[in-house]
């Protein structure tokens, strides 16, 4: 008897193999392959050219190029979806015709994020079909009751075979379409099991085919875990426009969206929202979000002021410095770089005569958020020395700037807008790099005080 042929996938990114590897050579992982049966080769003919697939008029089979000036774009074929925190993710809504998934945790927030979605954008005339292939129609419902009133032409519809969803967006011709999940989809023609590498590979393929074809903006909903799931969205983020990733601890009531591809924007954007009883809501000002319920004159708490994209956010720092009582220091940094807090320290030991290695260092930006930006270096510093001395920094002072290795504080982008952020809310003093306060404009409203090094910085807690 013929042996039936499969192949190995890798499960992180899509490399395939004729035999199995312990480590992937695409990604670099160690033991994702896993074993599917090998496909049939594509279908007798070419099918749809690619320029056919991707909107160009003509006769197929005659193929031109065109001249960007032969090619019309409407004006507004934004879409926005009552989100402002979701379009400016996006990069001001929705774009005709674009494919965008939705990565993330289960029970994050992805369903109840694009029901909501679906509910703006029906409210504001567009038509709109929302497939899922987990929830019954019931769930959907009951879900739906939570969030509020539904109005317009919004439609569900409870199917898993993608070959009949082909036929049901061909007819229906929705502006926008949500499928909730891709790893529950599949094609008849594929024999592995849904969730697997090819059929997910495949469903996405017919997924964009239709989106550019008809023009129908798809949004796919993909689950990421860390083990146990079949295919990570990762196999997709190269096929698809956008990438969005809904982020936060399930226990915490707010999530992230992060954009990490975006073929219609920048991807430094973030997104807030708390989730609540009635569905998610968009938290306007993360700052004030982030920083309620700090303790006021405590050592060891710094507030500093980063870019999130475009947007300044003032987060809290938190440090604790105490006496090691083993050879070896602990140190531990939760929501930044690690290795940057160890060389931030050891900046403090060279630089400024602190025996950090004496003590254990925790690092901690408070509210679970996770920030790389070099502004957070003096904060950092600062809370460390703040915690050591045991000497609380003023809680009305915002503190950012870059360190560098010889303790030189130095500048950094968009230093208007941090101080901006900062008077308005309301803090009085803030601490930035003294090449920033040159450059700056505005100083009424703050006490500006301006650094070169981290010694001149430290003085400023006395
Ligand atoms: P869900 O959207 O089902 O997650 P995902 O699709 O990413 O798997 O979110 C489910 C969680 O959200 C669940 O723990 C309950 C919570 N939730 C609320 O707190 N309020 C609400 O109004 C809704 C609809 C869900
Ligand atoms: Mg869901």
């Amino acid at each position: 008897m013929a042996k039936a042929k499969t192949v190995f996938f890798c499960k992180e990114c899509g490399y395939e193999s004729a035999k199995w590897m312990g480590q992937c050579p695409g990604c670099k992982e160690w033991n994702t392959f896993v074993e599917e049966p090998a496909e049939r080769k594509a279908a007798a003919g070419r099918g749809p050219g690619i320029s056919a697939r991707m909107g160009a008029t003509g006769r197929p089979g005659r193929v031109k190029p065109a001249r960007l000036e032969e090619i019309s774009v409407e004006e507004n074929d934004r879409i926005g979806t009552g989100f402002g925190e979701l379009d400016r993710v996006l990069g001001s809504g929705i774009v005709g015709g674009s494919l965008v998934l939705v990565g993330g945790d289960p029970g994050i927030g992805k369903s109840t994020l694009l029901l909501q979605v679906c509910r703006n954008l029906a409210q504001s005339g567009k038509k709109v079909l929302y497939i899922s292939g987990e929830e019954s129609l019931k769930q959907i419902k009951l879900r739906a009751a939570r969030i509020g009133q539904v109005t317009g032409e919004l439609s569900f519809l409870c199917e898993t075979n993608l070959d009949v969803i082909q036929e049901v967006l061909e007819e229906e011709k929705p502006d926008v379409a949500v499928i909730d999940s891709i790893q529950t989809m599949f094609r008849e023609e594929i024999s592995s099991a849904p969730g697997s590498v090819s059929q997910v590979r495949e469903s996405t393929n017919l997924l964009m085919q239709i989106a550019k074809s008809q023009g129908i903006a798809v949004f796919i909903v993909g689950h990421v875990t860390k083990e146990g799931m079949v295919a990570g969205p990762r196999v997709l983020e190269h096929m698809v426009d956008t990438v969005l990733y809904f982020e936060g601890d399930r226990s915490d009531t707010y999530r992230i969206l992060r954009a990490v591809k975006n073929r219609f924007g920048s991807t430094n954007e973030i997104g807030v929202f708390e989730m609540e009883e009635k569905g998610l809501q968009e938290v306007q000002n993360p700052s004030e979000f982030l920083l309620s319920g700090r303790p006021e004159d405590a050592s060891g708490a710094a507030v500093a002021c980063l870019m999130e994209g475009t947007r300044p956010i003032l987060v809290e720092v938190q440090a604790l410095v105490t006496a090691t009582s083993f050879g070896m220091p602990r140190r531990t940094a939760a929501g930044t770089d690690y290795n940057r807090v160890n060389l931030l320290m050891a900046v403090l030991e060279k630089r400024c005569r602190y025996e950090m290695s004496r003590y254990d260092a925790y690092v901690n930006i408070a509210g679970g958020m996770r920030m790389n930006e070099p502004a957070l270096d003096l904060a950092i510093i600062m809370s460390l020395v703040s915690s050591l001395k045991d000497r609380a920094i003023d809680p009305k002072t915002v503190i950012f700037g870059e360190v560098g290795l010889s303790g030189e504080v130095r500048g950094v982008s968009m230093a208007e807008q941090r101080v901006n952020e900062a008077v308005k809310l309301g803090f009085e003093t803030c601490i930035l790099p003294q090449i920033c306060l040159d450059r700056l404009k505005r100083t009424e409203g703050i006490r500006l005080i301006g650094v070169r090094n981290v010694r001149e910085a430290i003085d400023t807690l006395r």
